[in-house]
């Protein structure tokens, strides 16, 4: 059978890099992407000119690949930024751009390919969610927000698009080695100080000892060869591996007093 041609949004770095460099490495045709592609000559690939903001940059993305392959067989939407500080803090439209980029940027990459897909009758779509998208996490509440809505939509999404042959799924990770870094919402609160900076540390901490972003990367090679992949697939360790079981089986108290112990509330 020929090779898969999969298109990952965000390769520059991180978790998007290290998923281009497995699959590329195990002879999947792949196309990573940049909004910046200049700034990374000695990149081992290629990338393609992306910024999901824009739809006139998604559809000339997705038509260069089905131009040059014909093609779309794995679709993975990892490119995602961050936000910490306090909720109250957070303007309109610091939140607008959150959203922008984690959720309507998907939806653009969502729309773009599928009528490929459907044109195909088949396809995958992988949408790069986090722990974060299954419970609320104090100064990240932003970003959980938006992570929380991508849940919703690609558990939805799943159910409309399995006739044509596309299959969804999520993927869950926790705190990965990685320079993502929570822009800071221009106002932070004096009522906040202290307990917000302890737990923006604690945050930073953990992603620094995370694991590196090839354990993301084996994931998704693994979601990419199954048959019938899942809705859901974590990438946690130690106690983050509790939390979704958590979630799912106990009171809420329980995951409450993990995660205020987990950031020193
Ligand atoms: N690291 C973690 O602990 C962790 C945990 C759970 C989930 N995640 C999720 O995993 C994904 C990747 O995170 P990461 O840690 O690898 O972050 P990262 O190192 O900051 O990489 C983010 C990638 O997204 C791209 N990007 C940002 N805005 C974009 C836009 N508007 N259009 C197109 N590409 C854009 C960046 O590319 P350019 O700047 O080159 O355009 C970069 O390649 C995100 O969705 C994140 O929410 C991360």
């Amino acid at each position: 059978m020929a090779s898969k041609v999969v298109l990952i949004t965000g390769a520059s770095r991180g978790i998007g890099l290290a998923c281009n460099r497995w699959l590329a490495g195990r002879g999947y045709i792949v196309f990573g992407t940049s909004r910046y592609p200049d700034q990374h000559p000695d990149s081992l690939f290629p990338l393609l000119e992306l910024d999901v903001t824009n739809e006139e940059s998604v559809h000339a993305c997705v038509e260069h690949v089905i131009r040059i392959q014909g093609r779309i067989d794995v679709l993975v939407n990892n490119a995602g930024i961050s936000l910490s500080g306090a909720i109250e803090d957070a303007s309109p439209e610091d939140i607008r751009q959150i959203l922008e980029t984690n959720l309507i940027g998907v939806h653009r990459m969502v729309q773009a390919v599928l009528p490929h897909m459907r044109k195909q009758g088949s396809g995958l779509i992988i949408n790069m969610s986090s722990l974060a998208g299954l419970v609320g996490v104090p100064y990240l509440g932003i970003y959980a927000t938006s992570k929380h809505a991508l849940e919703g939509y690609t558990e939805s999404l799943r159910y409309e698009v399995r006739d044509f042959g596309v299959k969804v799924v999520l993927i869950e990770p926790g705190d990965i080695h990685t320079s993502i870094t929570g822009a800071l919402p221009a106002n932070r609160n004096a009522a906040y100080d202290g307990v917000r900076e302890q737990a923006e540390s604690i945050h930073h901490t953990n992603v620094k000892n995370g694991p590196p972003p090839e354990k993301v990367a084996r994931v998704l090679g693994k979601i990419i060869e199954s048959r019938n992949p899942r809705l859901r697939y974590t990438v946690t360790r130690g106690t983050e591996t509790l939390l979704p079981i958590a979630r799912r089986l106990l009171p809420h108290w329980i995951v409450e007093r993990f995660i205020r112990e987990a950031y020193k509330l």
